[in-house]
């Protein structure tokens, strides 16, 4: 059927679909199931949630489990924020216990697929169960509330088992990507001092063996707050070689034979109640400088955010397998593969491998195979799909889906077309969703049964919102025109600072335009209130989804002997949103040459991970310069994007030709 309202039809031309006002009302057969079915209860309910905020929480957080309630709901003193205010809780009786009196204690939390096929299911009462083990024995270890614990691991059922057991004994957990190199591992592992880390002997990505262990044995050599690694083992021997250094190292399976002292399985069994502002986790995310920045959740606000968004965007029922793709080393895996669907009591289905092993059909033959009912990805992997063709999802039966969201970057309008067309078959509407490492939940989005979703478009503000586009000076912008994205109040799972570094967290957030949080990020609101995100506006990057510092890359770039100096930028791409695109000028004696560019690759590879890998590295004698000496990034990137003429000012470029060499090496 057609869900178009303004009459869209499967034989509508794309470009007649692109029109501005181009428009998707709900479905019926969606909106007539949706926990919210019209734009009225979103009114009545977002107006609730701005003017009696408090009233709001506490009827949306009625089923979480508290230890004991909170005195105050908010507490706020610029730019600092506490959320329920005197309550205490374990997260984990949210996201486990609650579940094992209710019909959830047998529905399947976990229903996992490795790469090469195999499946696992954990049901909550499983999951529960795991979750009880290893944290007694983690507690065994000598992990007690406040230490930090890092993770390095892929997709596994254990991946989520660790998080919730640090969580269960009140450790922070620190999870790294699993592309991130050893010297980042290291870097992030250093800068929280992480006293134990949990690892696994490798992962598979697009059939071959990513090894894990050895990487973090690398990082721990340089890392000396870590005193247990701690290794589940995923492969064999034969496929990813181990060695584990006697005293440090332990397997995790071995770990778990281990009888745990009365005392740890006390503290496994019945949760300690933390206080609602205890740090729940460290993310490290990309910023303006090099160095990366240790992003701190806590407890109460944050769970109340990613239960009460997960609820009402993915409209979770008990019926449905909901699928997001993203990888739980991004903050979308904590909120929405972990904590925001597990204490909806949801069942997840969480992918180890690549969307295009063995073959590009691989998530829609899981769709067809598991019965999955809403998928969240990003877009650029929904521009992969596009460039892979129809055949591949028209091989399978995809009509389980009922939703499908997107997140991460911008989508184009197209390829929020074809989404919705060749995946949801015009029967699915689409989330997309806003939302950042430090808001912690979803911030923008049209609900599914309220609104019309518009291509392009991440909607209206998530109940408790107040968000605002506005010009320098703070005033709001008018209808459709652009300004800068920001949030006017805290919200329950902001960001509470960064970790040992709070100056930088008033910098970096409220100090750009005082007394209000800046995203970071260009948008317009039109004139429906639906807003527009256009992407950064500072110096971070967004490539495939992958959030990467323009300084970060610089400084890797440096460190490498032959460099003298390095300029990052974006340019436009067809498949990645942003490609990264490095200007290097070389020390005297260094050849320009393909090696050199190669051994750059290599050395961002080991510095960062390979996801951060240049898609260019061109070279210069000189890098355009303000007289103060600052790099003309602007100037760059036009160049990178092969805009030929210099737009903007140039009067306080110190050497003109430098630009008109830059452009001559255009490739
Ligand atoms: O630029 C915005 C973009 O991703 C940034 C946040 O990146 P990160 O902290 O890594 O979190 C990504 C997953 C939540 C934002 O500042 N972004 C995220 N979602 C969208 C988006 N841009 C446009 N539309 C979105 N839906």
């Amino acid at each position: 059927m057609s869900n178009g309202s303004n009459g869209s039809n499967g034989s509508d031309g794309i470009e007649s679909r692109l029109k501005e006002d181009r428009r998707f009302s709900p479905p019926t057969p969606f909106t007539f199931r949706a926990r919210l079915k019209t734009a009225a209860e979103y009114e009545r309910l977002y107006k609730q949630s701005l003017e009696e905020a408090e009233t709001f929480w506490r009827e949306q957080t009625t089923d979480l489990v508290f230890q004991r309630p909170f005195d105050k709901f908010r507490e706020w003193l610029l730019p600092h924020a506490k959320f329920f205010v005197g309550a205490k809780l374990n997260i984990t009786e949210s996201c486990l216990d609650r579940h094992l009196t209710t019909d959830a204690r047998t529905r399947a939390a976990i229903v996992w697929e490795g790469e090469p096929g195999e499946t696992r299911t954990l049901t909550y009462f499983e999951l529960h169960r795991e979750v009880v083990r290893f944290a007694a024995r983690l507690a065994d270890l000598g992990v007690k509330p406040g230490d930090r614990v890092a993770i390095y691991m892929g997709m596994l059922p254990e991946t989520a088992v660790a998080m919730l057991a640090c969580a269960r004994l009140g450790a922070t957990h620190s999870v790294v990507f699993g592309g991130f190199s050893a010297e980042a591992l290291r870097d992030r592992i250093n800068d929280c001092e992480a006293k134990v880390l949990i690892t696994q002997d490798g992962a598979w990505r697009r059939g071959n063996v990513v090894p894990l262990k050895k990487m973090a044995d690398d990082a721990v050599a340089q890392s000396p707050t870590i005193e247990r690694v701690v290794v589940y083992r995923r492969m064999t021997h034969e496929l990813a070689p181990v060695t584990m250094k006697e005293g440090r190292d332990i397997w995790w399976d071995d770990l778990l034979t281990h009888t745990p002292s009365e005392e740890a399985l006390a503290r496994a069994k019945k949760p300690e109640g933390f206080d609602a502002e205890h740090p729940l986790f460290i993310l490290y995310t990309s910023g303006s400088t090099g160095k990366p920045k240790g992003v701190l959740h806590t407890t109460a606000g944050y769970l109340a955010g990613v239960h009460v968004t997960s609820k009402y965007v993915f409209d979770l029922k008990p019926s449905d397998l909901y699928w997001c793709t993203a990888d739980v080393g991004w903050v979308t895996g904590h909120s929405y593969i972990v904590y925001g669907p597990l204490s909806n009591g949801a069942s997840c289905l969480v992918y180890e491998g690549a969307p295009n092993f063995p073959d590009p059909g691989r998530f829609w033959q899981m769709i067809e195979r598991h019965g999955v009912t809403i998928l969240y990805t990003a877009p650029t992997a929904i521009r992969a799909f596009i460039r892979w063709g129809d055949d591949w999802p028209n091989k399978y039966d995809l009509s389980s889906l009922r939703l499908l969201g997107s997140v991460g970057e911008p989508i184009n309008p197209e390829a929020w077309i074809w989404y919705q067309r060749v995946i949801g078959k015009e029967r699915c509407p689409i989330v997309d969703t806003w939302w950042q490492t430090e808001t912690g939940s979803i911030m923008l989005t049209t609900l599914p049964g309220t609104h019309a979703t518009k291509p392009g478009s991440t909607g209206k503000p998530f109940f408790g919102v107040h968000i605002d586009v506005v010009k320098d000076a703070g005033k709001s912008c008018d209808a459709n025109e652009g300004g800068k994205l920001i949030i006017r109040e805290p919200w329950p799972a902001m960001a509470r600072t960064l970790y040992r570094d709070d100056a930088r967290f008033k910098s970096a957030y409220w100090e750009q335009m005082p007394g209000v949080y800046f995203t970071g990020d260009g948008a317009r609101r039109d004139q429906d209130g639906y807003f527009w995100v256009v992407g950064r506006i500072d110096d971070v990057l967004n490539v495939a989804g992958h959030r990467i510092g323009t300084a970060e890359i610089e400084s890797a770039l440096v460190s490498h002997p032959a460099v003298a100096e390095a300029a990052a930028v974006g340019k436009p791409d067809e498949l990645k949103g942003q490609a990264l695109v490095v200007f290097v000028t070389l020390k005297s004696g260094q050849t320009a040459d393909e090696k050199m560019k190669k051994a750059l690759g290599e050395h961002i590879d080991r510095e960062i991970g390979k996801f951060a890998r240049p898609d260019q590295v061109r070279f210069a004698d000189a890098l355009p310069k303000t007289r103060s000496g600052k790099i003309m990034r602007r100037l760059l990137r036009d160049v990178a994007a092969g805009v030929t003429e210099a737009r903007g000012d140039t009067s306080t470029l110190e050497d003109l030709s430098v630009l008109a060499k830059l452009r001559g090496d255009e490739e």
